[in-house]
This record gives structure tokens, C-alpha cells and sequence, in this order.
């Protein structure tokens, strides 16, 4: 019995060092292997001790699955949201088989996921796009006295950087953006207003940001460490790293500037 339970203790750690949607589907398919074999165990049971049948409605086992593949990811030390992506995953895939969609569509809607949220599996960034109040927070930060080299890592649909542009003529703004679909969104907006913001598809792990007065990073707390790594090695004397709603963890910001209603907080660093 303990040596049951220290093999399962040993599996949960280990299935932490996954990707997060690797593991997602992990818990899925534990669940479902856990659920079949229970109900197998129930059914055997009951035919041979009271020749009865087990008969479970469909709806009653997709949310079977969807309780133990919730209790797995608790488990498994998934973060709290991802109880109620499991939770709410089977039941989505259950009422969906019901709903006489074309496969067109799904197909539409995978192409698209997958151009948006692209890397997501593997950098843990996903998109969401920031604020107006943000962009101009972020333009009001900048040093007014001189020309700057501004650039958004993750740049999404390219509008803090175009606004930016927009209020700063004299500078050069770039925005980089690993994800085609929000990029060809971003360069093609950039084309048809005539902005000077330049917009790269690539990874920013990819720029020299000593190239860079300003540096602003909208990305998510994975990302953070290694952020600050680059920057510490690469940033010159004078030049400031911007973030808004991340910290980065152990290093105390120069200056914060507080969020305004659904807009979060803003780090601000300034490189010695
Ligand atoms: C939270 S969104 C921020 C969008 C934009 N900066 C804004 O303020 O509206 C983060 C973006 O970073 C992109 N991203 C994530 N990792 C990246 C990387 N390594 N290089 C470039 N872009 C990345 C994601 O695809 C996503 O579009």
C-alpha cells in the first residue's frame, strides 16, 4: 500500500515537468483509462453477484469523466483554472456532438487557433491584447527629450506600438511577434494607416535588446525569469524595461505605476 502510494506520488512529480497541454491531455486520458476500468470492476461485480446489469445514461458518464479528470488535474498539481477547463471540456465535447455544426467550420476554427495561439504551447504566452490607458502610460514613460528605440516583445495586434508611433514621429517603434496570425493582422494595419512601426515575425529571444531604449513585455509569469536574464545581460545603462501585470520574481522594480480600472499594474525598470 505505501509502495502504491509512493509510485503515485513519484508520478504526479514527474507529470509536473510537462507542458501544461501536454498534461492537460494526460489527465484527460488517465481519467477516461480510470473511469472505464472502475465501471468494468462495478459491472463484473454486480453480474456476478446479483446478475445485474450496469446501465449508465451517456450524459451521467461524460460527467463521470469530467469530475475525475478535475480531481486528476488537482492531483497532478495543475494550476486552480485548469480544474474548470477539465471540468468543462467533456460536457463542451458532449454538447457539441449534439449541435449539427459543418467540419468546415471546426476546421476554420482550429486553423485559426492554431495561427493565433501558435507557440503557446511551448512559450506559455497566450494573447490577449493591453489597454488604450496602457499605451499611453507606456507613451508618457518614455524619455521626451530625445529620440528612442522602442520595441514590443509580443507585439499582438501591433496597437501600443502603432500608437506610439503615432505620438513619437521623431523615434523608431518596432513590434515583434512569434504568432503569424496576429502579425499579418498587425503588419497589414501598420501598411493600410501608414504607420512608421515596423512589425517582425519572429521570437524576441532572437533580438539583441542592447539595440533598445525601451523594452515593453506584456507576456505572462513563465516568461518572466528569463526575460530578466536577457535583459540584466543585454540592456546598456540608461535604458528601461517595461512591464505590465508581470514582476519579475526577486527583483524589485524602479517604479510602479498602478492599473486604472480592468488595467493591470505597470513595472518599470531602469537599467544601472
Ligand atoms: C499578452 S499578448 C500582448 C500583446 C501586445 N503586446 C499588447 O500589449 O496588446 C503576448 C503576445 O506575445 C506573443 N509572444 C509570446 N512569446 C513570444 C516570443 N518568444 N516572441 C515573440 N512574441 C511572443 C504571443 O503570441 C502574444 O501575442
Amino acid at each position: 500500500m505505501l509502495a502504491s502510494n509512493q509510485t503515485l506520488f513519484k508520478m504526479c512529480r514527474a507529470t509536473r515537468r510537462l507542458a501544461p497541454a501536454t498534461l492537460a491531455v494526460v489527465v484527460q486520458c488517465t481519467a477516461f483509462i480510470t473511469l472505464i476500468l472502475s465501471l468494468n470492476v462495478i459491472h463484473l461485480i454486480l453480474a456476478l453477484s446479483f446478475k445485474a446489469d450496469l446501465t449508465i445514461p451517456i450524459f451521467v458518464l461524460v460527467l463521470m469523466q469530467a469530475l475525475t479528470a478535475m480531481a486528476f488535474s488537482y492531483l497532478f498539481g495543475m494550476a486552480s483554472w485548469w480544474r474548470w477547463i477539465h471540468l468543462c471540456f467533456p460536457i463542451a465535447v458532449w454538447a457539441m456532438s449534439h449541435w449539427p455544426v459543418q467540419n468546415e467550420i471546426y476546421l476554420a476554427g482550429f486553423v485559426v487557433s492554431l495561427s493565433l495561439f501558435w507557440t503557446t504551447f511551448r512559450t506559455q504566452v497566450p494573447f490577449f491584447p493591453s489597454r488604450p490607458i496602457v499605451w499611453q502610460q507606456v507613451a508618457k514613460l518614455i524619455p521626451q527629450d530625445r529620440p528612442v528605440r522602442l520595441v514590443d516583445i509580443g507585439s499582438g495586434l501591433g496597437d501600443l506600438s502603432m500608437h506610439i508611433a503615432k505620438r513619437r514621429p521623431d523615434s523608431h517603434v518596432e513590434g515583434i511577434e512569434i504568432a503569424p496570425l496576429p502579425w499579418i493582422i498587425s503588419y497589414v494595419r501598420a501598411k493600410i494607416s501608414s504607420s512608421s512601426a515596423v512589425f517582425k515575425l519572429g521570437d524576441y529571444q532572437a533580438l539583441n535588446f542592447a539595440n533598445y531604449d525601451v523594452i515593453f513585455a506584456y507576456l505572462s509569469p513563465v516568461a518572466m525569469l528569463n526575460l530578466w536574464e536577457k535583459a540584466h545581460k543585454e540592456m546598456l545603462p540608461g535604458s528601461i524595461l517595461v512591464s505590465l501585470e508581470f514582476e519579475i520574481p526577486g527583483v524589485t522594480p524602479s517604479l510602479c505605476i498602478a492599473g486604472h480600472g480592468l488595467s493591470p499594474i505597470l513595472y518599470i525598470w531602469k537599467i544601472a
